[in-house]
Order: C-alpha cells, then structure tokens, then sequence
C-alpha cells in the first residue's frame, strides 16, 4: 500500500467509500475489505453507517490503530457546540476514541468559516481527531480556509475521476501541502465501459477501473472507491504491482472536462 503524506498525516492511497452502504451490508463490506488490506475507511455523519463501519472495524480483528478512518461532520452541525458534540456522537457510534481524519463535509455559508474552523481545530486539539480537512472546497474557499484554520488542513476530498479535470484544486491543494483524496473516483461505475481505459487495462492485464484507481494514486491523489461486492473489493485495490507510462498517464488527462463532474454543489454555491 502506497500512502499519501500532508501536514503529519499518512493516509493510505486506497480507502473504501461506504456512502449507501447500510446495515449488515455496510459491517460485512468494511470487515471484508480489511481482511483484504484495506487500511482506510470513508464514512460520514450523513451516511448513517458509522455504527457499522466500526462493528466492521471490530470484526475484521485489524488493530484500530492500524486503520485510517476518516468521517465527516455535517453541515447543520456547523455551530461550533453542535460540531463539538455531533463528532462526539459519531465517535459513540463507531465506538472509537478518535478519529484520523474529520472533514467538514460541505461548506456551509450560512455560519461563518471561521468560527466552523474554529471548532473543528478545536475537535483536533480536544484529541477527537488526529487530523483535520475539508471536503467539497473551491480552490477560493481552501484559499480562505488554510488562512483561517488555526490548525492544519491535510485534505480537501473532492470528485476527481478522468471525465473531471481537477487540475487547479489539485494545484491548490499542492501549494498549501495538502493532500487530495478522490471520492467518486471510478465514476460512480461509469469507468468500466471507457475504451480508453480499457484498451491501457489490456496491455496491463488489469480492468478499466484499476487502471483508472492506478491514473490517481500515480499523482499522488488518495482515492476511496466503493463496492457492495466483495469480488471487487480485492480488485480495486489490486493496483501496486504495475505503472502506467507517461503516455499513458497523458492520455487519460485528456479524457476530462471542466464539464464532467457527477456531483451537484449544495447550498446554492457554486464550484468556482
Ligand atoms: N465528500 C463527499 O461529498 C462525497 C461525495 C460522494 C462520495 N464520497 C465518498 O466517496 C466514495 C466513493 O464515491 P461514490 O460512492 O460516489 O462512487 P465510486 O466509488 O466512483 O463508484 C461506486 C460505484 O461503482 C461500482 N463499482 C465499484 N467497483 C467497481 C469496479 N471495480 N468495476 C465496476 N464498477 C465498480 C459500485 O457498484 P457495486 O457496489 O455494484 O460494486 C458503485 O455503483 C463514497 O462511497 C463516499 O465514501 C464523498
């Protein structure tokens, strides 16, 4: 496993997302998946699955310390009282002391950044999380928000998948030291019938999506595929005993537009 090194943090540079993953499904995904090697785990407030994400953790017999496992605080949760105690509850409900990674989720104009900040770095010092970051931030907003953030940000976690061209958060993120982390990084399937993609997998005697998981983590990205099937589990993080070529790195940027994202910005804001 390949990690991704920002501001202290070392975060493994595949994790499993566990958006819609519910229940018994959810707990049998998460504890599979770290009997496979997985070593870090995407969930969030608004997923309604950290019970399970950590009933998976504790089935797999991994050691918690051995496991990046990042949630997200969601954005009615934005006052500093409320982040304080909605993060408290979603460490109840993994059953966990803390947590590597807490992202805010969205941002949120309605409370003022700062004072959000100012609670998440807070959350951090209080030892409810080891490292703090951001999720769904413009390149305007991160800008505004390592200004602001009284601790260390180590990520913003967006889309980023070939169809999107993320090159100028990928440069702010860059400039500021922080990592990306991918969320939707297959997407959402779409991968599995690119003929681009396909045809670099031939040569490689990998599937489309692992040479698509393999395009990210060669640029130093995180990504956080998810899968309800356990046959794929092993095959999206199945992606370190290969390397794409430049050529083919270069050929794969050209599959994204500034176009192609999957994802809706909430709130009304807009992405740039
Ligand atoms: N921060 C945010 O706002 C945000 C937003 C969206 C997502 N996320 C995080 O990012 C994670 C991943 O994003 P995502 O769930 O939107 O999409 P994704 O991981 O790009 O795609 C998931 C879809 O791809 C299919 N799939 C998985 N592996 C495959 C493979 N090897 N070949 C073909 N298809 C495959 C899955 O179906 P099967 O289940 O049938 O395999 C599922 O339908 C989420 O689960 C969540 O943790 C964060």
């Amino acid at each position: 496993m390949d990690f991704v090194e920002a501001g202290g943090a070392k975060i493994p540079a595949i994790g499993l997302g566990t958006w819609e993953l519910r229940g018994r499904t959810c707990a049998r995904v998460v504890e599979q998946a770290l009997k496979f090697g997985y070593r870090h785990i995407d969930t969030a407030q608004i997923y309604e699955n950290e019970r399970e994400v950590g009933e998976g953790l504790r089935a797999s017999g991994v050691k918690r310390d051995d496991v990046f496992v990042t949630t997200k605080v969601w954005t009615t949760h934005f006052a500093p009282n409320d982040l304080e105690r909605s993060t408290k509850e979603s460490l109840a409900r993994l059953r966990m002391t803390e947590v590597d990674l807490l992202l805010l989720h969205w941002p949120n104009p309605q409370v003022p950044l700062a004072e959000t900040l100012g609670a998440l770095a807070h959350a951090k010092q209080m030892g409810l999380a080891r490292h703090i970051g951001v999720s769904n931030f413009t390149v305007a907003l991160l800008t505004e928000a390592v200004a602001a953030c009284p601790e260390p940000l180590v990520c913003d976690q967006v889309e980023y998948h070939p169809y999107l061209d993320q090159t100028k958060v990928r440069e702010a993120c860059a400039k500021s030291r922080m990592a990306l982390v991918a969320y939707s990084p297959i997407a959402k399937g779409a991968v599995k019938k690119d003929q681009t993609l396909s045809r670099i997998g031939r040569a490689h005697g990998k599937s489309p999506a692992q040479i698509c998981l393999r395009w990210l983590v060669q640029q130093n990205v995180s990504a956080i595929p998810r899968t309800s099937r356990i046959e794929r589990l092993s095959e999206n993080i199945d992606i370190f005993d290969f390397e794409l070529s430049d050529g083919e790195m270069a050929e794969i940027f050209r599959l994204g537009t500034a176009s192609g994202r999957l994802t809706n910005f909430a709130f009304g804001a807009k992405w740039d």
